[in-house]
């Protein structure tokens, strides 16, 4: 039987993780976050494909590809795209796939405008405020869908 596909998508500014605001989002990279969750998806029986995009299309290109590649899930860290996107709220509804809302941080224990998601009403569930953790039990979730 073949591998269970997870795409793990991350939106604007995620490439800089490690070096931006550590305080908040910590010291792990992406790369760091990449292979953990390439590990832990080994032992699953998941194959995980990570992309990291600066623009909100290409996430919306990324979510479609979900679809068209029949994955299992998608795990979506959409950055500050969360509290601004309607095109991703209408992507992820236009798809059958399961979208895993992550967040590094707690966004509620944060600014005002960082309390409204537009993808939540959308997404399967969200798992926030674990830091690097949060993808890996992203991907623990999307394996007992
Ligand atoms: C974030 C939280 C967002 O509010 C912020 O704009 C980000 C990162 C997180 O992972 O904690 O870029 O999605």
């Amino acid at each position: 039987m073949s591998d269970k596909l997870v795409l793990v998508l991350n939106g604007p500014n995620l490439n800089l993780l490690g070096k931006r605001e550590p305080g908040i989002y910590g010291s792990t990279t992406l790369a760091d976050i990449e292979a953990s969750l390439q590990g832990r998806g080994q032992e699953l029986g998941i194959t995980v494909e990570l992309r990291q995009s600066n623009h909100e299309g290409a996430l919306v290109d990324g979510l479609h590809e979900a679809q068209e590649r029949g994955a299992a899930a998608v795990i979506l860290n959409a950055g500050a795209y969360t509290h601004t996107s309607v095109a991703l709220l209408d992507a992820i509804r236009a798809i059958t796939v399961p979208v895993i809302e992550v967040h590094l941080s707690n966004p509620h224990a944060r600014e005002a405008f960082r309390h409204t998601s537009w993808i939540a009403p959308a997404a399967k569930g969200t798992i926030a405020g674990f830091g690097a953790d949060s993808y890996l039990l992203a991907l623990e979730a999307s394996a007992r869908l």
